[in-house]
């Protein structure tokens, strides 16, 4: 770069430089606009924010030195030395893309606005241009992978909670009884020469015990059978509650629309949030009337299971006991939707969820 050169790209890029708050400023209005399609909260916008204004730095020193300048240590793509930086927002890339979209007019309006009259005004364009593109895309890029790991690691933490699930549900629900069983025929063979009445007593004690367990043995089974089968959700929803039903309470569980709206993946995901509130209204509530509707719409699903039974303080049940609740929230999260619990001790449980369809994830 010449002496001439090296002096327009300083003035240029500080020109474009005095330029910055007034772009930031159109870019937060257009980003806003869109907010609320978007759907972000204020950590998502801070870190789109804060993006941008990375953009527009490397921007500025492309023109500073005539060639395309991106700082990957800043986007998280290079090593760094010192310490890591914080952990930043997840944000989809659909989001990312949009975001990206209401940046770039602003920036090329400052870029020609800045170049107005230079005699090497294409170049200048061209320069920002390039260095405008190369950011914004290593940036969506980046942001994509981190999107991606970020879904398998919760994919990975959602097989790991079911897992012990499994586990817990083997050693409450299954190992009980079978404990009581073991117990009594130990005692049975103590009294067995004797006290023959004690003896039938122990023994009859085992055997209820051990129908409870095989009971439970087979509720495990048909709950994993039903998952890995898992291929229409009224089916399965109909087995699992028919498995679980006892007659205590009555079940009112309809479904309306096409199952086909839904993708494969998220049904699956529906299924076992859907369960897993049925499954806490069977063993929780102690309720004489559970109701689950579904409705199935082309852009949306709408679900609801509640229940009559004693309900608790929502505050303890996410700290005290199990994962249950916090999967249910998290799956649906993972696919863009809501999850609204309703509830007090005394009062039931109303579930309600929410999926919409239109964005894939
Ligand atoms: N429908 C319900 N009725 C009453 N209590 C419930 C209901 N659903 C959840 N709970 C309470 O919230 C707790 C947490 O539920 P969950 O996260 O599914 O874990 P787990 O079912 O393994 O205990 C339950 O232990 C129970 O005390
Ligand atoms: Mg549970």
């Amino acid at each position: 770069m010449d002496t001439n050169a090296l002096a327009t790209g300083l003035s240029v890029a500080s020109a474009f430089e005095g330029r910055h708050a007034a772009i930031m400023a159109t870019f937060r209005k257009r980003l806003l606009t869109v907010t609320g399609e978007l759907g972000l909260d204020q950590d998502q916008m801070d870190q789109i924010v804060a993006q941008a204004g990375q953009v527009l730095d490397d921007v500025t020193a492309s023109l500073r030195t005539g060639q395309p300048e991106i700082n990957e240590v800043r986007i998280g793509l290079a090593s760094q030395a010192g310490p890591k930086p914080a952990p930043r927002a997840v944000i989809h890339p659909v989001d990312s893309l949009r975001a990206a979209n209401e940046l770039i007019e602003p920036v090329l309006d400052a870029v020609i606005e800045t170049a107005a009259g230079l005699p090497d005004a294409t170049c200048i364009f061209r320069t920002a241009n390039q260095a405008l593109q190369r950011s914004v895309l290593t940036r969506i890029r980046w942001s994509s992978e981190s999107y991606l790991a970020f879904l398998l690691d919760r994919v990975r933490q959602a097989q790991m909670a079911e897992r012990r699930r499994i586990a817990r549900e083997l050693h409450d629900r299954v190992g009980g009884p079978t404990s009581v069983v073991n117990r009594n025929l130990q005692l049975a063979k103590r009294y067995a020469e004797v006290d023959l009445n004690r003896l039938q007593e122990k023994v009859e004690v085992a055997y209820e015990a051990s129908v409870q367990s095989m009971d439970a043995l087979r509720g495990v089974a048909t709950d994993l059978r039903l998952e890995s089968e898992f291929n229409n959700l009224e089916q399965a929803l109909r087995g699992f509650v028919s498995a679980m039903t006892d007659g205590s309470a009555v079940v009112d569980l309809a479904i309306s629309g096409d199952e086909s709206w839904v993708p494969a993946e998220a049904l699956a995901e529906l299924f076992l949030v859907v369960r897993e509130a049925l499954r806490n209204a069977f063993h929780h509530a102690g309720a004489s009337t559970i109701v689950s509707h579904i409705d199935i719409a082309p852009h949306e699903v709408r679900a609801w299971v509640g229940d009559d039974g004693q309900g608790f303080d929502p505050a303890s049940g996410r700290s005290v006991h199990g994962h249950g609740l916090t999967s249910m929230r998290e799956r649906i999260e993972l696919l863009g939707g809501k999850l609204v619990v309703q509830t007090a001790p005394g009062r039931g449980t109303h579930i309600e969820i929410f999926v919409p369809l239109s964005r894939k994830t």
